[in-house]
């Protein structure tokens, strides 16, 4: 089939290159001149793993090209993939100009046909809104649907190429058949399309990263209370992960969720529920409490040096939001580097992959170091942040040699705290006994 993907940041290009690899014939269109460039030239503009060797094969074949021009995307496909971004407004409403905005230039520049769809995260009511954006424009026959993505960075192809289900909010029949024709190659393990309507499929996004965020909120607060109460958050865990209606996934506690879709769905939720007279509580509270959650482990670094940071070098492991990606939109580790720095701590840091975006940022108010180890050489103490597969296994001597002090403060729980007591260790971690 032939489709064009409008938007070519993480979304719009994991849709486009997964499409070509099922043999679509994929135009992406983006404003970006430089970053449409690089893609000709095939250079992947995000770290994803897996992406670039689909994106190298899917160029070869011709089935994936770049434009900067909407027209020529116009012309190309029959369904159109909306990728744009939808950032948070400054009252935590998603924005929306720029899925309106290029809605307007589709009816105005449409010539056929065209299944204009919704990928990008969008409030309820959204797909009614393109709907009247493009109508007002053109006299063309079209269908707007709604088919949001449910991606996690880091494993977002395979994420794309095994979808657990998929979501399309369509009301015309015409268009629906489009996409199940488009979606089956993925769904031949007897995963379900699901069709609704437009308002279900844009709330069901919502709705489950809100729950997914809430479930982890959960967990953390029960691990706050583990922790006053003298039990074990991770033995709590296992107790009740095994509960097929709990479900063992997303019930680690740590320093908070972030990342580009959480922190700013939750907020989305929560506002477009109050402009509809509704009041979700619940998410009054997991916003609250995940925003403590972040810096959590900072009153524990102030009390074991006794209120004084001054002078003293905190090494932290990790910077991304989560592993596997460069992402660190509303990672922890940056309220905590925030948190440290007004304490007047100075920073030395080492992430796999998240460096460059984090340098970007604090420029040299913080060290970076080369590798995992020399981040730790003559700290006062070691903070992770982040829970990379290389921090899952340090050298524990090495480690021991190059702190000033053997203590971690462990924010994502890598440790068993036994280990520790027998490393030698004075380890502060989440919901569990602290060991020193
Ligand atoms: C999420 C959704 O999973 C995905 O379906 C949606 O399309 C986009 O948002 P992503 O943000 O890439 O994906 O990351 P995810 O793996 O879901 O983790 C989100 C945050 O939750 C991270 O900060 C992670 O550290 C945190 N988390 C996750 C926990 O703290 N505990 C857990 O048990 C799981």
């Amino acid at each position: 089939m032939k489709i064009t993907v409008v938007g070519t940041g993480y979304v719009g290009l994991v849709t486009g290159t997964c499409l070509a690899e099922t043999g679509n014939e994929v135009v992406c269109v983006d404003i970006d001149k430089n970053k449409v460039d690089r893609m000709k030239n095939g250079e992947v503009p995000i770290y994803e793993p897996h992406l670039d060797i689909l994106f190298e094969r899917n160029i070869k074949a011709g089935r994936l090209s770049f434009t900067t021009q909407l027209q020529e995307g116009l012309d190309h496909g029959d369904i159109i993939f909306l990728a744009l971004p939808t950032p948070e407004d400054e009252d935590g409403s998603a924005d929306l100009s720029y899925v309106l905005g290029v809605a307007n230039d589709i009816g105005e520049k449409m010539k056929s046909y065209k299944v204009v769809v919704d990928k990008s995260t969008v409030p309820v009511g959204t797909a009614e809104k393109v709907q009247a954006t493009i109508a007002a424009k053109t006299t063309v026959d079209f269908d707007v649907v709604s088919n949001p993505e449910f991606l996690r960075e880091g494993f977002a192809v395979d994420d794309f190429l095994k979808p657990e289900r998929i979501v399309v909010g369509s009301s015309s029949e015409r268009a629906t058949a489009l996409m199940e024709k488009l979606y089956k190659p993925f769904v031949r393990s007897g995963n379900p399309i699901i069709i609704m309507d437009e308002k279900s499929a844009e709330l069901t996004k919502y709705a489950a990263n809100s729950f997914l965020a809430t479930k982890i909120t959960f967990m953390n607060e029960i691990a706050n209370y583990c922790e006053l109460v003298g039990a074990d958050v991770d033995k709590v865990r296992r107790g009740m992960g095994t509960d097929s209606r709990i479900g063992k996934r997303f019930l680690f506690p740590g320093i908070g969720y972030g990342g580009s879709c959480f922190p700013k769905d939750v907020k989305a939720l929560h506002k477009s529920g109050k402009e509809s007279g509704y009041n979700f509580q619940i998410l009054d509270a997991v916003i609250d409490v995940n925003n403590h959650q972040k810096v959590k482990l900072i009153p524990k670094i102030m009390s074991h040096f006794n209120g004084d940071l001054s002078g003293k070098t905190i090494a932290i492991w990790g910077l991304a939001f989560k592993p596997e990606t460069d992402d660190i939109r509303e990672a922890p580790s940056l309220y905590m580097i925030d948190a440290l720095l007004a304490k007047g701590a100075k920073i030395k840091t080492f992430d796999p992959e998240a460096m460059d975006n984090v340098k970007a940022k604090y420029k040299d108010q913080i060290e970076f170091a080369t590798n995992m180890y020399e981040a730790t050489e003559n700290a006062d103490a070691l903070v992770i942040s982040t829970e990379w597969s290389i921090f899952r296994t340090p050298n524990f001597t090495k480690l021991r040699d190059n702190l000033k002090e053997s203590i971690i403060f462990d924010g994502r729980n890598l440790y068993d705290v036994e280990d520790m007591e027998k490393e030698g260790f004075t380890y502060i971690s989440i919901g569990r006994k602290e060991v020193s």
